[in-house]
């Protein structure tokens, strides 16, 4: 199923995960979604791959949104079904100990920013626009893009683009801090293996640690993150890669990290 949807490469430690549907300008259907759920399992439980970056097929979309085709095919609870489907996929990526970054080369629409917003990094092409324009054709966001976008850049911002359904370019999504880099000189996809190649030479358990820690700000007191905070900072110092990171400090050499 994931040849044929998406294309997977690993270069050393990171794991390109592509969508593609060329000629539906990468569109979720049904069946990338599960392509997509198979593989973040995949790069979960690999042993090698350190950091995944998702892209799309193509300069000119990232993903263009869920599969308006399907879309119009569904009842109630099929719809219900290929949210949850779709929730449960964002989610996942969300919640995994590894860094994901979204490379985003073009538009980045309705299931494509929903699929953006679910990775923890993001980085765009200067082509790119990002919106989510489900009310253009009647429906809302389904794939968490009510929670997340609000949650990335505040409610009125949110709402504007949400009741508007207009995307906004690349400068605009940094300014609103929806994306953290914007890459005009060359390829999104070099500038995000670059990005990611760093993120690999990190420390994997302090790496899974800080990124829980950041997802639990949004949800906890400041109280409840200070205590989680507390617990990860001791679980860190228990490491091999502790070790090895205050070693390599102490005898002005390179780290090398292992993730134990
Ligand atoms: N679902 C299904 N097919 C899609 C799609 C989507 N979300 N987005 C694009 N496509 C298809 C088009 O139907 C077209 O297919 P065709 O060649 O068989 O007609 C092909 O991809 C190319 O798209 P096209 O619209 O011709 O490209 P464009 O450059 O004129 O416009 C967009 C690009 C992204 C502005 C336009 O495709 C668009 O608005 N897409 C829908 C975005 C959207 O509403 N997403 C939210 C869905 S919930």
């Amino acid at each position: 199923m994931n040849d044929k949807v998406l294309h997977i490469e690993d270069h050393a430690a990171v794991r390109v995960i592509r969508i593609h549907r060329p000629d539906k300008l990468n569109a979720l259907n049904h069946a990338t979604v599960a392509a997509l759920r198979e593989a973040v399992e995949a790069f979960a439980a690999s042993a090698t791959a350190r950091v995944a970056v998702i892209t799309g097929s193509g300069d000119k979309a990232f993903v263009a949104g869920a599969d308006i085709g399907e879309i119009r095919a569904l009842d109630a609870r099929g719809a219900a079904d290929f949210a949850a489907a779709g929730q449960a996929l964002m989610r996942r990526i969300e919640t995994l100990d590894k860094p994901v970054i979204a490379a985003i080369n073009g538009y980045a629409l309705g299931g494509g920013l929903e699929l953006a917003l679910a990775c923890p990094l993001r980085i765009a092409a200067g082509n790119a626009r990002l919106g989510l324009p489900e009310i253009t054709l009647g429906i809302i966001p389904g794939f968490g893009g009510t929670q997340r976008l609000t949650r990335a850049i505040g409610p009125g911002r949110a709402l504007e683009m949400m009741s508007s359904g207009r995307p906004i370019d690349a400068e605009k999504a940094l300014d609103y801090g929806l994306i953290q880099r914007l890459e005009n000189d060359r390829p999104v996809l070099d500038a995000a293996l670059d990005w990611a190649a760093e993120l690999a030479s990190r420390a994997p358990l302090a790496l899974g640690y800080i990124l829980h820690a950041t997802r639990a700000a949004g949800d906890l007191s400041l109280e409840a993150g200070l205590d989680l905070e507390t617990r990860l900072f001791a679980l860190a110092c228990t490491t091999e890669d502790m070790r090895e990171g205050t070693g390599a400090f102490l005898e002005k050499r390179q780290p090398h990290f292992t993730g134990r």
